[in-house]
Parts: C-alpha cells; structure tokens; sequence
C-alpha cells in the first residue's frame, strides 16, 4: 500500500498502460479519477471525466473537476497516445498534427492545468509516457518518433521550472507492450516484424501494461523522492545495444 492518501488523475485510463497504471495505483490506496476521449470501465477509477487531450478547455474542465471531486492532485499519469506510420514523404500533414497533438500537445495541457494545484501544495509527481522510440528512431515512424522525443524534452523542462516548488516530473520510455495499440503487430501478416522487434528485447519477450505500471508506481510513490527528470526505460534491455550472436557465432 504505497500510495494510501494519494490521488491520482490519470490520462488513457480506459486501456492499456494508463488502465493497469489505475488498476495498480488503486490497489496501492491512491483515489484515481480516470480522464480518456473514451467512456472506460475499470475497477478502481472512482469518476471519469471524458475529454479529449487535445483541446484545451475540456482538458481544464475535466482536471478542475477531478481536483474538486478530490481535494488535491498528487500524482498525474499521461497515458493518452496514438501511434502512426510513414516517413518524411508520405506521412499526411493531418496525420503529422493527430499524433503530435495528442502525445505531445495533450501531455503538456494535462500538465499545465495540474501544475497549478501542484505548485500550490508544493507537492505532486507527474508521469509522462514516452517510449524507446523517443530515445531511437523507427523505419517509417517520423511522426510517432518527434511526438516521443519531444514528450521526453517537456519532461525534463518541467522538471526544472518546477522542481523547486516540489513537484517531481518524469517520464517512462516503454519498450513493446502488449496492448491493445500494438495488437496490429500480433495479427495475421506481421509476424516476422513482431518478431525481429521482440527479439530486439534482450528477455526476449514484449513487456506486459503491468510491468510499466509497477514503474509509474515507483515513480508515483515517496520511494522516488529525490527522482526527478528522469527518463525511465521499462524496455526489456532493447535500449541497451545490439546482439549480434542471433546471426551466429561471433567467436
Ligand atoms: N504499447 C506500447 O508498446 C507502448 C510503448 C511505448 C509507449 N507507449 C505509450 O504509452 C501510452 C499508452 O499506450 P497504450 O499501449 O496503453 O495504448 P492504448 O491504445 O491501449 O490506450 C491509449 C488510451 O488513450 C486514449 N486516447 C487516445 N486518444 C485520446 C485523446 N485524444 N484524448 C484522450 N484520450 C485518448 C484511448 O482512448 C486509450 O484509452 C501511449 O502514450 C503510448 O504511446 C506504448
């Protein structure tokens, strides 16, 4: 019970990694109020706010209501994201704007209206979902790659302007995942990507939502006092190098 006391809002709670991170921080005795473009039903999740991160003003509607419902905000998880394809040439500028808008855009307004009540308790810890391919670039993810990287950046900003008024900000660089945004990759014809890109994890394997939400709880809890602008890789070793014995013998 690492969190009882806490609240907790969390962005993307209706799937994947922000709904085991609601599920976890639930079982840890956190209050969550869940906010996702979709209505979600999660065990856990006292209220939800439906809102789409994008926008502005129902961004700042959905968080001052989770703040009244609560009393305080200490912990905020940004978990909303899409991903997207295509290179230089062929991503579609609309498509450019989507993915941009919603994990980078939408995780600096979910901050900017929770910073606020932040900096006033002088206290609070928010979670930014990056991704590895914020650290590297991908074939054919130029969109997805800029909006990481750059999830990754506002991290650390944040971090500085507002550590001194006791706020904590970091961000978690997840490797493959099994949820439902990377189910294309387990479905009939994309196998061998699957593959090369699970092999690529030196356990050998794609991680699981609750394996990333056990890092966001860290993050989340006292244990991670002094942790601030860091970016966590939850990654199953892909970040560390390369292999290159599955070729074959190197010596
Ligand atoms: N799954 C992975 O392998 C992986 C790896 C690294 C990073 N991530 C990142 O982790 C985060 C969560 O990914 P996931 O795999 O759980 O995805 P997911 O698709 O399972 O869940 C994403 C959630 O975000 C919500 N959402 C999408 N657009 C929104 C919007 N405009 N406004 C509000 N909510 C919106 C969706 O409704 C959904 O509930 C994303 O930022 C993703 O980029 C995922």
């Amino acid at each position: 019970m690492r969190l009882v006391g806490k609240t907790a809002v969390i962005t993307g709670a209706a799937s994947g990694i922000g709904r085991a991170c609601a599920q976890r921080f639930h079982a840890e005795g956190a209050r969550v109020i869940g906010i996702d473009i979709a209505a979600g039903e999660v065990s856990g999740v006292e209220h939800w706010e439906v809102a789409d991160v994008r926008l502005e003003s129902p961004i700042a509607n959905a968080i001052s209501a989770a703040h009244s419902i609560l009393g305080r905000v200490d912990i905020l998880v940004n978990a909303a994201g899409v991903a997207t394809g295509g290179s230089a040439i062929d991503v579609p500028e609309e498509e450019w704007d989507r993915v941009l808008d919603i994990n980078l855009k939408g995780t600096w307004l979910a901050c900017k209206h929770v910073l606020p009540y932040m900096v006033a308790q002088r206290q609070g810890s928010i979670i930014n979902l990056a991704s590895i391919e914020g650290i590297e670039a991908f074939e054919s993810q130029l969109a997805y790659n800029a909006s990481k990287g750059g999830v990754i950046l506002i991290t650390k900003n944040m971090a500085i302007d507002y550590g001194q008024h006791g706020v904590r900000v970091n961000c978690l660089c997840p490797g493959l995942i099994e949820t439902p945004m990377t189910q294309v990759l387990r479905e009939p014809g994309l196998e061998a990507v699957n593959e090369t890109f699970v092999k690529g994890h030196m356990l050998g394997r794609a991680g699981k939502p609750e394996e990333v939400a056990a890092a966001a709880l860290f993050l989340a809890s006292d244990d991670a006092s002094f942790v601030s602008g860091s970016a966590l890789v939850v990654d199953g070793g892909f970040t560390a190098g390369r292999r290159l014995s599955d070729a074959g013998p190197i010596a």
